[in-house]
């Protein structure tokens, strides 16, 4: 049928500050507004996160929408919707203002903030990138080190049967990589990061897919 060739699904994981509620005849929560790395963002709300919403819900506090994305190739909308909605352990979102100027002092200041790459295609997500994202976010913020490295969801890296795919701020990249070995990748770029460069140890070099 016609219109399953308009329509691409694909899953995404989100971090961006809560800016608002979307709110239908003046009292149907329908979604949410979020400040992301690429800008302002509406993430519709699956129905069973519309009822257990928390309004309270402070504007500014860090959020993970995790969900389908579904694209329209004739109109090219994109719409977002969310199965799962919670504080996100990470302040990816800092990216947008800060994006532009840790561009420019990379090359010189060792202290710049750090980005992990991590593909959020379908082929990725269903290999257990969410977990993988997760887990990331998890262990940098038990590291402390969210203020120092963002995490950072990008299109298909053409690696898909090898998903999950992840780059790591050294550029050493990581394929079929699980939640559980997270921990150690994040010691070996992120926690040694300053006298780190990119050498490999063995348990991890049937990983690595480029380094
Ligand atoms: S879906 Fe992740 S590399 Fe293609």
């Amino acid at each position: 049928m016609s219109e399953f060739h308009n329509t691409e699904v694909t899953e995404f994981c989100l971090e961006g500050r809560f800016l608002d509620f979307v709110i239908k005849d003046g009292y149907k929560l329908k979604g949410l507004l979020l400040a992301t790395a690429e800008g302002e963002c509406y993430v519709k709300l699956a129905k069973h996160l519309r009822a257990a919403f928390d309004l309270r819900l402070p504007r500014g506090t860090w959020l993970q929408a995790v969900g389908t994305k579904k694209y329209d190739f004739k109109t090219g909308e994109v719409t977002l919707k969310a199965e799962r909605v919670m504080a996100a352990r990470f302040e990816v979102g800092r990216v947008k203002a800060t994006e532009q100027s840790n561009r420019q002092t990379t090359a010189q200041s060792p202290k710049s903030k750090a980005t992990i790459l991590v593909c959020q295609k379908s082929d990725c997500m269903k290999r257990g990138g969410k977990e993988v994202c997760q887990a990331l976010a998890a262990e940098l913020s038990d590291r402390s080190l969210a203020d120092q490295v963002t995490i950072k969801g990008t299109g298909c890296m053409k690696n898909c049967k090898a998903g999950p795919n992840v780059i790591m701020p050294d550029k050493t990249r990581y394929t079929r990589i699980q939640a559980t070995q997270v921990p150690a990748i994040i010691e070996k770029h992120i926690a040694n990061r300053s006298d780190n460069t990119r050498e490999l140890t063995t348990p991890l070099a049937d990983l690595v897919l480029n380094s």
